[in-house]
């Protein structure tokens, strides 16, 4: 097993008011584990559609998707929600928090929909929301976090189940630059853990800390670049931190 993902012609079409959307019109790359991508292009070039396909929240119309191997195609919607559940994390730009939920509650969902919520996983839950900077926030209900906490506890619940893949669509797209190196600094500790991390932007501040960039336009791959110039956050081999295991789920 090479890659972390491999992505093989894949179209995706939407029936759209009796007409096809193509849009994604045969893409191909290979992510090997650890690696660090951002995906870059204009709007409705199709970034959002193939961070859906990676995140197994939908499937290619043709073409094939494999996860570590597993062709994510052949896949029933069961076998696709496990895999999401135990193996991806997923930050969105509108952070999807639950309002009514607590922030510690918000960082527990995953668990709870995986059936897997006992003492220890609790505790792991709060070590969490101390690694990210909300240790003195877990009682706080979503609507009292400013966006950059609030993106936080998104974070924080993509890592509950310590996910090999982190993917991420324009997950800086509503914050402050201070808030967005912060943000960018948490990817850069979870990359150098070994986790592989696709983001969606379209800013030139953010992919310049991704290894590479891939740029999609009207649906096709129209470049793939390693950053040459990369821009570190932190010291080399900087960590989140050792508790989080890698192969908790
Ligand atoms: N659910 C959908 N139904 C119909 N068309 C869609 C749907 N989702 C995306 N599209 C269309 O597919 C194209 C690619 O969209 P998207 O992947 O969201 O682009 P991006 O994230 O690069 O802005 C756009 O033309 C968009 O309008
Ligand atoms: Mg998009």
């Amino acid at each position: 097993m090479k890659y972390a993902a491999r992505i093989i012609d894949i179209t995706k079409e939407y029936p759209l008011k009796g007409e096809t959307v193509h849009a994604l019109r045969g893409v191909s790359f290979d992510v090997p584990f650890g690696d660090y991508v951002a995906i870059m292009g204009p709007s409705g070039s199709g970034k959002s559609t193939l961070l859906n396909l990676l995140g197994c929240l939908d499937k290619p119309t043709s073409g094939q998707l494999l996860l570590e191997d597993d062709d994510i195609g052949a896949l029933n919607d069961d076998e696709l929600a496990t895999v999401r559940a135990s193996r991806i994390g997923f930050v969105f730009q509108s952070y999807n928090l639950i309002q009514q939920l607590t922030v510690l509650e918000n960082i527990q969902v995953p668990l709870f929909y995986l059936g897997r919520l006992g003492a220890a996983e609790r505790i792991r839950c709060e070590e969490i929301a101390d690694l990210v900077g909300l240790k003195d926030r877990l009682k706080h209900r979503p609507a009292q976090l400013s966006g950059g906490q609030q993106q936080r506890v998104a974070i924080a619940r993509s890592l509950v189940n310590a996910p090999n893949f982190i993917l991420a669509d324009e997950a800086t797209g509503n914050l402050d630059s201070v808030t967005t190196e912060e943000i960018m600094g948490l990817f850069e500790k979870l990359n150098n853990e070994g986790r592989t991390i696709i983001m969606v932007t379209h800013e030139d501040e953010v992919s310049a800390h991704a290894k590479r960039v891939v740029r999609l336009r009207d649906g096709l791959l129209q470049s793939d670049i390693i950053n040459e110039n990369r821009e570190l956050l932190l010291p080399p081999n900087t960590r989140i931190k050792d508790t989080i295991p890698a192969d908790h789920a």
